[in-house]
């Protein structure tokens, strides 16, 4: 229903290349507003190998801890109009100033996610070959806003 092949067919479609792919700064930025609204594992999970105290807050040993993705993507303090999708704020000059433990669709650290390059290359790579052959609108069945399911990822 929601994807019209407006575009006609065309018969050569220019092959991909790594480099380009790579210097589309616009789609760079979509898809990080994308993973900033919809972070795919909402919350991130931590296990303290010692106890320590952080801003008088005593964490003990062995206890899990919890790191809220989902709400600090969606700070109004931190992303102003939160649930607007605005790309701009990953553009080149904006996203110097964000703070990496603000957005963390990946996670950080030693343990952050190992497939961060190949998956970023691979949404990079589909939303591209789709567009060179379809274009996208909304219609009547479009749910906006769209309602997620309540899962854990
Ligand atoms: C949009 C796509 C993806 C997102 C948003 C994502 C997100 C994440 C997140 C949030 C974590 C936990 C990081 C942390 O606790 O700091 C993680 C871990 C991990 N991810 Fe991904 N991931 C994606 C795709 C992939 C792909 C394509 C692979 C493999 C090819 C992959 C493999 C892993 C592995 C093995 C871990 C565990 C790393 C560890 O514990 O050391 N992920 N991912």
């Amino acid at each position: 229903h929601c994807s019209n092949p407006a575009k006609p067919p065309t018969p050569l479609l220019a092959p991909v290349q790594y480099q380009p792919l790579m210097e589309m700064d616009y789609l760079d930025s979509v898809i990080n507003e994308s993973l900033r609204l919809f972070p795919i594992a909402p919350r991130l999970e931590r296990v303290a190998k010692a106890s320590v105290e952080i801003n008088g807050l005593v964490i003990p040993k062995d206890m899990v801890v919890l790191v809220p993705t989902w709400p600090l993507h969606r700070d109004p303090e931190i992303w102003p109009e939160p649930e607007k999708f605005k790309p701009e704020r990953f553009s080149k000059k904006n996203k110097e100033d964000i703070d990496p433990y603000t957005y963390m669709p990946f996670g950080v650290g030693p343990r952050n996610c190992i497939g961060m390059r190949f998956a970023l290359v691979v949404m990079k790579l589909a939303v591209v070959e789709i567009l060179q052959r379809y274009s996208f609108s909304v219609c009547k069945e479009t749910e906006i806003p769209f309602e997620m399911d309540v899962q854990g990822f």
